[in-house]
C-alpha cells in the first residue's frame, strides 16, 4: 500500500520536445510506465492526476525550424497536435497534454524565476560566447560545430562530441562554425543570471540520502554527479525563442529550456484544474507536503529531475519536492538507439496504424528497459502478440464464451452446485494474484506485473483444461454450470488486472460481458462480480494473428 500520508499522487511523464514524433524510445521510457501506474491507481481508488505535454522551446526547435525551413510556431503546432493525437491512439490517459508555448507557463515561469531573483538567490556573470556576425546572433552549443580537441572528429557539436563522447562548450572546439550557414563566429561577451546549484549540494545530498528506495541506476548517477562537484548554471540564453526573462533591462534574454521546462509540469497542472473551473486546486497538488510528487523520465533527464529541478523547487520554497524518480533505461530498435534525430525511430503514429495498440504496449511493457537497455523487434511484438496475447488471455477468453453461448444461451449460467476444491484454488489465487500484481504496480516494476498478469491468464487456461467443461457437459449440466460461471468470473477480472497494460481489450472484454467500464474497480477482481443469469453479448476476437507477411520489411 502506498504510505497513508500521502492523500493524492501527482504523476509526471517527461515533456516531448515538439520538434519531431514521439517514437517507442519515449514510450518505454516515460509514458507507459506512468500510464500503467496511474492506471493502476485510478483502479485503486487513489486521488492521482497525470499530467504531460510538449515541451516547446530551447535550440532542438529552433534547428528544426531551420532545418524544414519553417517557423518555430509551425514546428511546435505540427509536432504539438501530432502528438499528442498519437498518444491519444495508443491508449495514453494524460489528466492534460499541453504546451510550454501557453501563457500560462510563461506567466507561471517568469514568476518563478521572479521569486527566485527577488530572493536576491541568482547572480549575474558575464562570459564568452560565440557570436554570428553574418546571423547577428549569438550561437548556441548546438549551433556550433568544431574539431573536438580530445578526438579530432571535425564534425563535433558545441555541447558534446558524439564521435568520443566528451561534453565540450562551443569555446573548446577548434575551428568552430555556424551549423547554419558556415560563418566563423567571433567571441563576444555576454551576461547571464547563474542559478547558484553548488550552494545545493549538502541539501540536496541529505535529502537523497532519504531516498534509499529510489532506483540504484538514479541514485548512483546522482551520486557520480555529486562527487564531481555540482557547478552553478546559466539560466538564461541569448535566443529568440524562449520564455522572455522577466525583467527590464534582459528582455532580449530567455529562460534556459531546462529551468523553464519543468515548471511546465506546475503550469499544466494549473492549466487542467483552471479548465475544470477550480482554478486552486493546483496548489493542493503542489503545495501540499501529503503529495506523492512521481516523475517518469528516461536516464538521460535524471539530472535534471532528482538534481536541478529539486533544487529550484529548494530555492524557491512553497512547492513539494519529487518522492520517486522511477527512471527508465533505453529501448533501443533491433540493436541500436532510436534517435528522432537520426530518423532510426519507430513513429508511434505508423505503428498504431498497423497493429492493435494493445499489442504494441504489452510488447513494450514485457521487455521495459527497468533495468538495462532492451531492444524491441518485430518478431518480438509477433510472438508476444500470438504466443500470449491470443493464446493465452484471448484463447481463454475466446473458449469461454464459445461455451457459454453454445450451452448457456449467453447467460451467466448459475452456482447452483456446490464450489470443488479446483473451483475454490482459481478463485483464491484471483486474491492472490491481485495482490501481489497490485504490490508490483506500487513499487514500479511494471514488467513484473505484466508477466504476472499473464501468468494468471495461463492458470485460468489450466482450469479449463483441467475441469474439461466439453466433458463435463455432456453428463451434469449444473456442474458444467459452475465452470463456466468460474470462467466468466476470470474473465471480469482480466478486464480489470490487465486494464493499466491493455486498456482497449479491458473495454472490448467488458463490451463482451455487458458491464460498465466506467466504475471499474482493483478490488472486485476478486470479488464474484458476475451476477447469476447476467445476460453477456455476443463474443469478439480479442487479438488477431500477426502474419508473417505483416512484419516483413518493416
Ligand atoms: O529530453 C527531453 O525530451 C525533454 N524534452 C524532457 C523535458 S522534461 C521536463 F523537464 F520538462
Ligand atoms: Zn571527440
Amino acid at each position: 500500500m502506498i504510505k497513508k500520508h500521502y492523500k493524492r499522487i501527482l504523476v509526471t511523464s517527461a515533456l516531448t520536445y515538439a520538434n519531431g514524433y514521439t517514437h517507442l524510445g519515449h514510450i518505454a521510457g516515460s509514458i507507459l510506465p506512468a500510464d500503467m501506474y496511474v492506471r493502476y491507481l485510478r483502479l485503486s481508488g487513489y486521488d492521482v492526476i497525470y499530467i504531460c505535454g510538449s515541451d516547446e522551446y530551447g535550440t532542438a526547435i529552433e534547428m528544426t525550424s531551420i532545418q524544414e525551413s519553417k517557423t518555430p510556431q509551425e514546428i511546435i503546432d505540427k509536432y504539438h497536435f501530432a502528438n499528442k493525437l498519437a498518444y491519444e491512439a495508443l491508449g495514453v490517459s494524460f489528466d492534460i497534454y499541453s504546451r510550454t508555448s501557453s501563457e500560462i507557463h510563461k506567466k507561471t515561469s517568469q514568476e518563478f524565476f521572479k521569486k527566485l531573483y527577488d530572493k536576491g538567490l541568482l547572480y549575474l556573470k558575464s562570459e564568452k560566447q560565440l557570436y554570428s556576425e553574418q546571423e547577428g546572433r549569438f550561437l548556441a552549443d548546438r549551433f556550433v560545430i568544431g574539431t573536438c580537441p580530445h578526438c579530432r572528429y571535425e564534425e563535433a557539436r558545441g555541447d558534446e562530441c558524439e564521435s568520443c563522447g566528451t561534453t565540450l562548450s562551443p569555446l573548446e572546439l577548434i575551428d568552430p562554425r555556424s551549423k547554419i550557414t558556415g560563418d566563423r563566429p567571433v567571441v563576444k561577451e555576454s551576461s547571464h543570471f547563474y542559478f547558484p546549484l553548488s550552494k545545493f549540494q549538502t541539501k540536496l545530498e541529505e535529502w537523497m540520502s532519504t531516498k534509499s528506495n529510489w532506483k540504484a541506476n538514479v541514485l548512483n548517477y546522482c551520486k557520480g554527479w555529486f562527487k564531481s562537484g555540482l557547478r552553478d548554471r546559466a539560466i538564461t540564453r541569448d535566443l529568440k525563442w524562449g520564455v522572455p526573462v522577466p525583467l527590464e533591462d534582459y528582455r532580449d534574454k530567455v529562460l534556459y529550456v531546462w529551468f523553464e521546462a519543468p515548471i511546465g509540469y506546475i503550469s499544466n497542472t494549473k492549466e487542467y484544474f483552471a479548465s475544470k473551473g477550480d482554478t486552486d486546486k493546483w496548489k493542493e497538488y503542489w503545495m501540499s507536503s501529503d503529495t506523492k510528487l512521481v516523475h517518469f523520465l528516461g536516464k538521460d533527464n535524471i539530472v535534471f529531475h532528482a538534481i536541478f529541478f529539486p533544487a529550484m523547487l529548494m530555492a524557491h520554497g512553497d512547492f513539494v519536492l519529487v518522492d520517486n524518480i522511477p527512471a527508465n533505461e533505453f529501448m533501443n530498435l533491433e540493436g541500436s538507439k532510436q534517435s528522432k534525430s537520426k530518423g532510426h525511430a519507430i513513429y508511434v503514429k505508423d505503428v498504431v496504424e498497423k497493429f492493435n495498440p494493445d499489442s504494441i504496449r504489452y510488447t513494450i511493457a514485457s521487455n521495459m528497459p527497468e533495468n538495462k537497455d532492451t531492444d524491441f523487434y518485430w518478431e518480438d511484438l509477433q510472438a508476444r502478440n500470438n504466443n500470449e496475447l491470443a493464446a493465452i488471455l484471448g484463447n481463454f477468453v475466446n473458449r469461454t464464451f464459445i461455451f457459454s453461448d453454445k450451452y448457456f444461451d449467453l447467460m451467466v449460467p448459475p452456482l447452483s452446485g456446490e464450489y470443488q476444491p479446483i473451483d475454490k484454488e482459481i478463485l483464491s489465487k484471483l486474491k492472490s494474484y491481485s495482490e501481489s500484481i497490485a504490490s508490483y504496480y506500487e513499487n514500479y516494476k511494471f514488467k513484473d506485473a505484466v508477466s504476472e498478469t499473464m501468468n494468471l491468464a495461463r492458470e485460468a487456461n489450466k482450469y479449463f483444461n483441467d475441469t474439461e467443461p466439453w466433458n463435463v457437459i455432456k453428463h451434469d449440466k449444473q456442474r458444467c454450470g459452475v465452470i463456466i460461471n468460474t470462467c466468466l468470473q476470470l474473465c471480469y477480472s482480466f478486464a480489470i488486472l490487465f486494464n493499466p497494460v491493455l486498456p482497449f481489450t479491458s473495454m472490448k472484454m467488458l463490451k463482451m460481458m455487458n458491464m460498465s467500464g466506467s466504475d471499474l474497480k482493483w478490488s472486485d477482481a476478486y470479488a464474484v462480480a458476475l451476477k447469476e443469469d447476467h445476460r453477456l453479448n455476443k463474443p469478439e476476437i480479442l487479438f488477431s494473428k500477426i502474419e508473417n507477411e505483416e512484419i516483413k520489411n518493416l
